[in-house]
């Protein structure tokens, strides 16, 4: 008994209003298809077919290497394209599986429910349906006398009584692989591209038919537009958060906290309103993330304290500190105890264990030493204008407030620079590098040009009374 599965993700999403094929949307992070897949692999199923056609491209591009792609030529409906994805879905799958690309929430607690249940007898299709005050614009389960499902009517074809049903179909079943192929052939077509319904096929199956009401409704809503979307996104946010926070993450505004699926954060980490994880993220646990950080596949480890800041590709080893208002970007690293400070940019970059570049300054394609202190206002010049270079300054250095480092440069241990210089040669170990013009002294130059300035005034009012 090998469970398939077929997941209809041919349709163009025309609500949607979008350049992009509606299943690559993303819910957290992951294109909508992906949570689906997640879910049916979760729930034990043993080959899966995605039928792909609007956007084929696009939607082959994004699915992982295990699942097998089938082509709908033409949009002709959910019954056509489960048609087309039985073809493709290996023939030892007995029992089948089908999914819309397009709900994102379903778990595979439900999924794996379904199987049981129809297993636990012969039978044809077991529907998947839930209840909901107004069932809006799904296709509504109608039932027989006897409670069966008798059929499934959609929105444009149904009475006024039955679109009174709260009842509706959450487009996943389960079938029998044999009884499901006959009842495809020869459905009834719909409208003027003479659309086939897959739910049209419940009626015509060789055997009895089950229902499954959902104990969530949540879990099985479809994203057919923006406003859709964004309810699946609130839903998923809502879990993540839960999660993190059942797991000792403390959110005093959990609202305000931006999840994507798979970051992890340890315990007693604190999650500040305006924070967003995203992407392949990890932070340690007894960290203080927010308020308003953006942190985008990084790594921070234990202690840690990122307040105001962007962070791209970057890692923070313990007890670092990053921001108000830094920017981390791809390749930075931060080692234990380091400090990127207010107005600090750092690209490509590491700053040793105690490291700080507290105020206003671009550090990019450098390598700072352990306990090295950068002085306000200081840039590595990385670019020459055709490559890149790098700058390479030791332990325990002071550079001055406003320097330049010219790079290729390299300043030794211990060495210092004078404020507001261009250093442009290398700072042997413990010297200062000073590069500046030096200063004169104009003395008594204030008054002579105070009275420079009287008397070019007295002589303009002179010149008015002439
Ligand atoms: C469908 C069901 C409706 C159910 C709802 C649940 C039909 C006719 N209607 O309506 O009863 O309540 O899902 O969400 O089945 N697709 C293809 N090829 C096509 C057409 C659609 O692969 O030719 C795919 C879409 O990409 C989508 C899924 O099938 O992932 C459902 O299509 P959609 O247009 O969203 O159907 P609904 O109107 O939501
Ligand atoms: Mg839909």
């Amino acid at each position: 008994m090998s469970l398939g599965a077929v997941v209809l993700a041919a349709g163009q999403g025309v609500r949607m209003k979008s350049a992009r094929p509606k299943v690559l949307h993303a819910v957290a992070g992951r294109p909508m298809i992906a949570w689906v897949l997640g879910a049916l692999r979760d729930a034990g199923a043993d080959r899966i077919v995605v039928v792909v056609g609007h956007g084929a491209e696009a939607v082959r591009d994004a699915l992982p290497p295990d699942v097998e792609v089938a082509l709908q030529e033409r949009q002709l409906g959910t019954g056509d394209a489960t048609r087309v994805g039985l073809a493709a879905l290996d023939p030892a799958c007995d029992t089948v599986l089908v999914a819309c690309g397009d709900t994102p929430l379903v778990s595979p607690e439900l999924l794996r429910r379904l199987v049981e249940e129809h297993r636990s007898e012969p039978r044809a299709a077991t529907i998947v349906t839930a209840v909901v005050p107004d069932a809006g614009a799904y296709g509504r389960v109608v039932r027989d006398a006897g409670g069966r499902v008798a059929e499934v009517v959609e929105v444009r074809h149904a009475t006024p009584e039955q679109l009174a049903i709260g009842e509706y179909n959450t487009g996943l079943f389960a079938f029998d692989r044999a009884a499901l192929a006959a009842a495809l052939e020869g459905l009834e077509r719909h409208g003027p591209d003479g659309e086939v319904y897959l739910p049209d096929a419940l009626p015509r199956l060789d055997g009895p038919v089950g229902a499954l009401v959902a104990p969530d409704p949540e879990e099985t809503s479809g994203v057919n537009d923006r406003v859709d979307l964004a309810a699946c996104e609130a839903a998923v946010q809502r879990r993540l958060r839960a999660e993190l926070m059942r797991g000792g993450v403390t959110m005093p505004a959990p609202g305000a906290v931006y999840l994507d699926a798979g970051v992890r954060v340890g315990a007693d980490t604190v999650l500040l309103p305006g924070t967003h994880l995203r992407g392949d993220t990890a932070i340690g646990g007894g960290c203080v993330i927010g308020p308003d950080a953006v942190v985008v596949d990084s790594r921070i480890g234990e202690g840690c304290e990122v307040v105001s800041a962007h962070l791209v590709q970057a890692e923070l080893a313990e007890g670092c500190r990053a921001g108000p208002f830094a920017y981390l970007r791809p390749g930075t690293r931060l080692e234990r105890g380091a400090r990127a400070g207010t107005y600090v940019e750092l690209k490509n970059s590491r700053l040793g264990p105690g490291a700080k570049v507290p105020h206003l300054s671009y550090v990019g394609d450098a390598d700072v030493g352990e306990d090295t202190n950068i002085g306000a206002g200081n840039i590595t010049a990385n670019y020459d204008g055709f490559r890149k270079h790098r700058t390479h300054i030791g332990a325990r250095v002071r550079t001055g407030s406003d320097c330049v480092f010219v790079a290729p440069v390299r300043v030794g241990d211990d060495a210092m620079t004078g404020a507001g210089s261009i250093i442009t040669d290398d700072v042997p170990e413990g010297a200062l590098g000073i590069a500046r013009a030096r200063q004169s002294v104009i003395e008594g130059f204030t008054a002579r040009a105070a009275a420079r300035a009287r008397e070019a005034a007295e002589r303009a009012r002179g010149g008015d009374t002439r």
